[in-house]
């Protein structure tokens, strides 16, 4: 029986409880579906570095390389300065463990409310692949005649053909596997490329010359569309129906997505994946820590077990995630009364209940 190795990183605020439910589901999972999951939990988060002024040491990460995968609950403390819990954590392990992609469906699941008015889960029903390991976020800059008058600061974005390129090629292979045409809800498989090609003429222009480049020689039977990263916000809020895959740089992929997070209800649903294609991936429902709700039991996992979805989908187990896919969707068309907070109908770990028993059926 195949067994994988994951590693439990919980984290802060609601991160435990809804890891738990995420780790109910898993387990349902593989009960029904005959494969093993081996469990290690590591305590990275706020209440450690409070009492030890450690984030993610390098120790830490060496750890979890010998991971198949691991699963995130939250990063985020009230009592730690923005900023120390992110870069020390998430981005942390990101770059540390060259996740260079981020993987963020975009679906409406049925039953639940988008406000984007006469918009159902077919048409929001597209993914963005997010570049994960260059852009904005390299820490490429600085300040000089810092605090005086004359500051100036500097931070760059940063892109090599090699993080282009690689980045490109997941997005194609993606479209081309679970595109719309793939899917069978659509008549092509498309990849949109997001950028600034007006403005930023280095950066996005290193980008559409490898994806038409790319395209042309190893994806014909792609479509390949492109938008401005403003209008796209436009049209995903005005006809996300023409979307399918989506390929952006870091930064503009990080705006756009919580925008497509509020499309799809929120951050009660919203799940992401750091792929290392060739590695180890990490993957986190992306709303934070939520401190007021901490230990209340109101808190959606819904995100949590979306992301253990992806997971399994990753990890090559997609009969098993296709369930929890299908669970997930009878839960919320069925029985939660709104994804919010405490508006669920349920507890925390009822919601768990509910999707697991419908994942041994
Ligand atoms: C995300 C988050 C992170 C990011 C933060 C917490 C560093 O917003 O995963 O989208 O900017 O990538
Ligand atoms: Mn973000």
């Amino acid at each position: 029986m195949k067994t994988y190795k994951i590693a439990v990183m919980p984290g802060d605020g609601t991160g435990p409880e809804v890891t738990a439910e995420a780790v109910k589901v898993l387990n349902a999972a593989s009960a029904k579906f005959g494969f093993k999951t081996d469990l290690t939990e590591f305590d990275f988060g706020g209440e450690r570095y409070k009492r030890t002024g450690e984030t993610l040491p390098d120790s830490g990460v060496e750890e979890l390389r010998k991971f198949d995968s691991i699963l995130l609950g939250a990063i985020g403390h009230p009592d730690v300065k923005p900023g120390i819990l992110e870069k020390g954590i998430l981005l942390k392990a990101r770059f540390a463990l060259d996740q260079y992609i981020n993987l963020r469906p975009v679906r409406l699941f049925p039953g639940v409310e988008t406000p984007l008015k006469g918009k159902g889960p077919k048409e929001i029903d597209y993914v963005v692949v997010r570049e994960n390991s260059g852009d904005a976020y390299t820490g490429t800059g600085g300040f000089t005649m810092k605090g005086t008058a004359n500051e100036v600061a500097v931070q760059s974005a940063v892109y090599s053909r090699f993080q282009v390129d690689r980045c490109l090629k997941y997005a194609f292979e993606y479209a081309r596997k679970y595109g719309k045409k793939a899917r069978g809800v659509g008549s092509e498989n498309t990849l949109a490329l997001v950028g600034k090609t007006n403005v930023l003429t280095f950066i996005y222009d290193l980008w559409e010359r490898a994806f038409h480049e790319m395209g042309q020689k190893d994806y014909p039977d792609i479509r390949r569309d492109y938008y401005h990263v403003d209008a796209t916000c436009m049209w995903m809020v005005k006809s996300p129906e023409w979307f399918d895959v989506l390929v952006t740089g870091n930064l503009f992929g990080d705006i756009i997505t919580d925008l497509g997070a509020i499309t799809q209800g929120g951050m009660g649903i919203a799940a992401g994946g750091n792929l290392n294609p060739e590695g180890v991936s990490m993957f986190e429902p992306i709303g934070g820590s939520a401190p007021k709700y901490t230990g209340l039991g109101v808190i959606n996992p819904l995100a949590a077990i979306c992301a253990a979805q992806m997971m399994l989908e990753v990890l090559g187990e997609e009969k098993a995630a296709k369930k929890i896919d299908e669970a997930v969707k009878f839960v919320t068309a069925n029985k939660l009364k709104s994804l919010a907070a405490g508006k669920m109908g349920f507890s925390t770990s009822q919601v768990g209940d509910l999707v697991a028993n419908e994942v041994a059926k």
